[in-house]
């Protein structure tokens, strides 16, 4: 059976990947689409500024954007899709879930909430039964389910392979090199970003520090306990469109060679779910892989690559990357609305 789906802040950079990636899904049926007041009640064609390297597709050019309000969306309508500034969504997922729907978010709001399931499918699925947790305290027939921040999605699968394979993770330093499509279509001006590079992004390493640790945390069936790794992060923004590359430093408790590491990485199993990578872990050979210009598209955006495998003198030191609005945002999200329908939420 197909599943009614909508997406909240359709016609935004994340909103747009997630209409890429649902028009031609087997399993979900895109019947809504939502935004501001400003594109209320316009065509999407008209509404988005389209900016995705391929053809909107054409009936949903054709949809009307509604308000996004609970009452604007059409009751049959079990999954929402939200790409919502984080504000807004502080404000609107709540309602929508006490409205009965249920709402995979790549929204920053609620993240770190604990009743709310930060979950990527291949690391942490089991997390999804917080939401036992959270039906109850909340009273809500819907759901809330988050995605992490795009760069800790990055770099999130390469620990999960060292935690499965046995290393004790003591500390982790994480560099980023972020593209600006992470900042959303009006986030970073060309006069800002061309020829430079900019060492903040507002609030951006604090995401990193604490969503990681809740990732790689246990959950008991009640209660979520965090992994007590260190975690320091530095964000840069760099003039790159899509792809973010980062430098990560991981010291252990065991001796962990870049060897051992590629194959903890190489083996980390993917999932079967509809939009899984056939391998989440895509290890580069080369020294001077992956690059967001080449690689940011392995596993058709949904992988990550790693590589740069080196011994420092701070542990064990790589390289990763992902695509930002497909594996960390918008892909993100509709693995999570794959598993909450495989897992039996919707
Ligand atoms: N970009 C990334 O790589 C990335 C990665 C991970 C997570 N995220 C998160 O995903 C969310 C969306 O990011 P984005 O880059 O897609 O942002 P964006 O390009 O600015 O798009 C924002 C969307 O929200 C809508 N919106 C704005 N204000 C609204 C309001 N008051 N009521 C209802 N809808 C409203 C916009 O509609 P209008 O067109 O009508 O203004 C648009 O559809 C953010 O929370 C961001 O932090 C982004």
């Amino acid at each position: 059976m197909t599943v009614q789906v909508g997406i909240l802040g359709a016609t935004g950079a994340v909103g747009q990947r997630l209409v890429q990636l649902l028009a031609p899904h087997d399993d979900f049926e895109l019947a809504a689409l939502t935004a501001s007041s400003a594109s209320a009640g316009e065509l999407y064609r008209d509404a988005a500024k389209w900016r995705v390297d391929a053809p909107i597709p054409d009936h949903v050019a054709e949809m009307t954007v509604t308000e996004t309000d609970p009452d604007a969306v059409p009751d049959d309508v079990d999954l929402l899709f939200s790409s919502l500034p984080s504000s807004v969504g502080a404000e609107v997922e709540p309602a929508f879930c006490e409205a009965g729907y249920v709402v995979s978010s790549n929204s920053s709001n609620a993240r770190m909430a604990d009743d709310v399931p930060l979950v990527i499918p291949e690391i942490n699925a089991g997390h999804l039964d917080l939401l036992e947790v959270q039906r109850e305290e909340r009273g809500w027939d819907g759901a809330l389910v988050k995605n992490p921040n795009c760069s800790t999605i990055t770099f999130v699968p390469t620990l999960a392979a060292l935690a499965d394979a046995g290393y004790e993770l003591e500390r982790v330093h994480v560099s980023t090199l972020q593209a600006v499509s992470g900042a959303g279509y009006d986030g970073v001006s060309s006069m800002e970003i061309i020829d430079n590079a900019v060492p903040h992004i507002g609030g951006e390493e604090g995401k990193l520090e604490t969503e990681s640790r809740k990732l790689l945390g246990e959950f008991d069936g009640v209660s979520l306990t965090e992994h007590d790794v260190g975690v320091s992060a530095s964000c840069n923004r760099i003039p790159t469109i899509d792809g973010h590359l980062e430098n990560v430093w991981v010291e252990a408790a065991e001796e962990l060679t870049p060897a051992d590491a590629v194959d903890a990485m190489a083996s980390y199993p993917s999932l079967d779910l509809p939009s899984s990578p056939e391998t989440l872990i895509h290890v580069f050979d080369e020294p001077d892989r992956p690059q967001p210009r080449l690689d940011r598209t392995v596993g058709g955006g949904m992988a990550v690559a790693a590589g740069g495998f080196q011994e420092s003198t701070f542990g064990l030191q790589y390289n990763c990357l992902a695509h930002n609005t497909i594996r960390g945002a918008a892909g993100a999200s509709v693995l999570n609305g794959e598993l909450l329908r495989s897992e039996g939420y919707l």
